[in-house]
């Protein structure tokens, strides 16, 4: 996998749009990919694990994909809760455009794709589902993170799928220190799924919440 698309807003690879279809145990979704999104040709393995292992949201309210790609977490859960708003967000322009294409093909109306910055600053979310792009980088990541944690209601959590190899344990350890307490949900073929709540105390002196690195 060519890790090029991490850092892309517009991919120059020329589009080259694939059918894919995405099969999970409650159901299957046909979708499009293009060439410089994450993982076109397949649904990613640590995706999969996300969607098949991860709890249903606890509370009811907007959901965030983080990191949306071509947008399988997203319009999963927009299938699976029609009634709810979810959000797809991505720096990469052609994965925002697929996530609407595929969206408008699902007959779901209601996804929302958009850049980061175009996510109203109120805006909340009762859940995140995100499988975070590890690659940018510890501190851009942390970033990120920082970003949208701190956009779940107090109630709220995040789910993130993280690989084992790829510092699954050590994200956790920052999270618990940075006031969200994380939890492992489970562990499967290499990957964590860790749930990121906000500490029933808030932003504190203590929590560490509002610090980036
Ligand atoms: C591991 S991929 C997951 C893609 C998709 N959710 C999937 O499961 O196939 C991570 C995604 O994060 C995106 N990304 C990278 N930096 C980002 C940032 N700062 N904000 C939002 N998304 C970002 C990448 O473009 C990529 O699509």
């Amino acid at each position: 996998m060519s890790g090029s698309h991490y850092f892309t807003g517009a991919p120059e690879v020329e589009s080259d749009r694939r059918p894919i279809t995405v099969t999970l145990p409650d159901l299957t979704l046909e979708l499009t990919t293009d060439s410089g999104v994450f993982s076109r040709s397949r649904l990613d393995p640590g995706t999969r694990i996300l969607l098949e292992h991860a709890p249903p949201p606890r509370v009811r309210g907007p959901i965030l994909d983080v990191g949306c790609g071509y947008g399988p977490i997203a319009l999963t859960w927009a299938t699976r809760r029609k009634r709810l708003p979810v959000w797809a967000v991505d720096v990469n322009t052609r994965a925002l455009e697929l996530v609407r294409l595929n969206a408008e093909a699902l007959g779901l109306g209601n996804v929302q794709a958009a850049l980061p910055e175009d996510v109203p600053a109120d805006q909340r979310f009762a859940a995140i589902y995100s499988n975070p792009p590890i690659r940018i980088g510890k501190a851009a990541l942390r970033r990120l993170l920082h970003q949208w944690l701190g956009r779940l209601t107090p109630d709220g959590s995040a789910f993130l799928v993280v690989q084992k190899n790829l510092g699954s344990d050590s994200l956790q350890k920052w999270l618990n220190e940075q006031g969200y307490p994380t939890t492992r949900v489970t562990s499967v073929n290499g990957f964590r799924i860790l749930e990121a709540r906000p500490s029933p105390e808030g932003e504190g002196p203590e929590s560490g919440r509002g610090t980036t690195t």
